[in-house]
């Protein structure tokens, strides 16, 4: 889809060809007198008490004298925030969601800011999205051309453009996540990420089971020994900033299916299963924005990629293995698998002597019963860490919580067979689940998503969400220094 930002208000906006205009109209708007004929229809709909500028309330007009569009969408944004933008373009964009929409033009018509611009382009994307990969007749996306106006452009194109840039990268992570398992296998992975490498200032190596056994990986080893595809770890660089800055590490889990193993799962709603590789998916996207967004910092992606499959070879529950750490683990659940293909990564992680780590990963179950869908598991060994974290997540409305780190959340992981089990008892499992990561990420600030609950949706409306890319961006961008200047909105110009 394509996405332009154009100086529009008001009055100009009218005269905007398009198969559909959306006019977001916050609860301070006065149009004011003279000033053309949509300024004259949201006058009198206001003074009628038709038009509720209420977040998610429509009008809508077919029509209307003077206007060049023909099919109008009065929009209530409230006051304007990022959640009411978002409730706003969701359901104005399913009002003139058919077919014979391509062109449409959302405008708003008092100044907006920074965040309320990147939510109105984030939400259209996601609104519009289709997926069509393994579909034989592909309806795809029908709208293909989106004009988002605002009053004065010109301050919002730094903004606008690395919006766009999260578009492309939270589309890039939607496609390999809603791709079935048998048409995105580790070796695909690693294909996708060897073409992202083509971008500027992107590299990738990928490594083959034989590097992998060589550096020492018998906890990655062990999930990957149950099927027939073979591993991969990918690694993918992008170098932004100068050869002396620390990189930011990001781990992303691609079990690209989870049968749990010997220890395996319930058939109901297994095939979700395949969504296993979300945090994978999403070191894909970010990595897809920075190559647009081109920020002065470094980055790591590290994505170790294998199916966890029942086998005559595949690994017992009771099993000891020794992880690329050197510490030995009893796999007691062949089920936490998450946590094993991780640990390693994080041990090679160590060799870029990061500035942090940060794990993304559909972790646990019980992340998914303690925030479920709204904000994912968070969980930091610094506290600036977690600030910088939480505060991206609320900026891009990509949000997190933070969870706790206690050291006496790891007694159940205590074992007389090895250093450490990969389990503890069910009470507290996204907890414990981050003190076994912990255990592997000790020479670095390190920072673990639990993605679980938040990464895809179940039901009528099954498909990845894209999460959190856009938070990981906002905390990269943030980290770099070069967000663009936050210009406080006029007080004149916001009624
Ligand atoms: N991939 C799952 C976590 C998961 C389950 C995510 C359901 C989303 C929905 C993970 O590998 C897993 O199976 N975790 C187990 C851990 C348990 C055996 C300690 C879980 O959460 O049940
Ligand atoms: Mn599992
Ligand atoms: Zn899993």
């Amino acid at each position: 889809m394509n996405f332009e930002l154009k100086s529009l208000n008001v009055s100009s906006v009218a005269g905007e060809k398009s198969d559909a205009l959306v006019v977001l109209v916050n609860t301070a708007f006065k149009p004011g007198a003279g000033r053309g004929p949509l300024a004259e229809l949201i006058n009198q709909a206001l003074k009628a008490g038709d038009l509720d500028t209420k977040a998610g309330k429509l009008l809508q007009v077919y029509r209307p004298a003077g206007i060049s569009s023909p099919r109008v969408v009065l929009a209530g944004i409230g006051e304007g925030t990022a959640r009411q933008i978002r409730q706003a373009v969701m359901a104005a964009t399913a009002a003139v969601k058919t077919v014979s929409t391509k062109r449409l033009v959302v405008c708003f018509v008092s100044s907006a800011t920074e965040e309320a611009v990147r939510a109105a382009v984030l939400s259209l994307a996601d609104a519009s999205y289709v997926y069509t990969t393994t579909k034989s007749r592909p309806e795809g996306r029908a709208l293909q051309k989106v004009v988002v106006g605002v009053p004065d452009a010109g301050p919002m194109k730094t903004c606008f453009s690395q919006a766009v840039a999260c578009v492309q990268g939270i589309e890039l992570a939607k496609e390999w996540a809603n791709r079935p398992a048998n048409h995105a296998t580790p070796t695909m992975l690693a294909q996708a990420a060897k073409e992202l490498a083509r971008l500027p200032g992107i590299a990738c190596e990928v490594l083959l089971p034989k590097q992998v056994e060589k550096l020492g990986m018998g906890s990655f080893m062990a999930v990957a020994k149950g099927s027939e595809e073979p591993l991969r770890f990918i690694v993918l660089r992008y170098n932004g900033g100068t050869k002396s800055e620390a990189p930011t590490v990001l781990v992303g889990k691609g079990i690209t299916f989870d049968t749990g193993g010997i220890s395996i799962k319930p058939a109901p709603e297994m095939d979700e299963m395949k969504f296993d590789m979300c945090g994978a998916a999403s070191v894909l996207g970010v990595f897809r924005a920075l190559a647009d967004i081109k920020p002065k910092i470094n980055v790591v992606g590290l994505i170790p990629s294998c199916e966890n499959m029942p086998d005559g070879r595949a690994v017992k529950p009771g099993d000891v293995v020794t992880s690329m750490s050197g510490q030995t683990i009893e796999i007691l659940n062949t089920d936490a698998e998450g946590r094993l293909i991780l640990c390693d990564a994080l041990t090679y992680a160590e060799r870029f002597k990061p500035h942090a780590v940060i794990d993304i990963a559909t972790l646990t179950g019980a992340c998914v019963i303690a925030l479920g869908a709204v904000r994912s598991g968070m969980f930091a060994s610094t506290d600036t860490l977690a600030q910088a974290l939480q505060a991206a997540g609320e900026k891009s409305q990509d949000l997190c919580w933070r969870l706790p780190l206690d050291d006496d959340y790891a007694e159940g992981l205590k074992t007389n067979f090895a250093d450490v089990a990969n389990v503890a008892g069910r009470a507290g499992g996204a907890i414990t689940a981050a003190k076994f990561l912990q255990r592997f990420a000790d020479k670095y600030p390190w920072a673990h998503l639990d993605i679980a609950g938040t990464a895809w949706k179940s039901g009528a409306s099954k498909g990845a969400t894209g999460r959190p890319v856009a938070l990981l961006l906002e905390y990269l961008v943030a980290q770099s220094g070069q967000t663009a200047p936050l210009k406080p909105a006029k007080k004149a110009a916001r009624a």
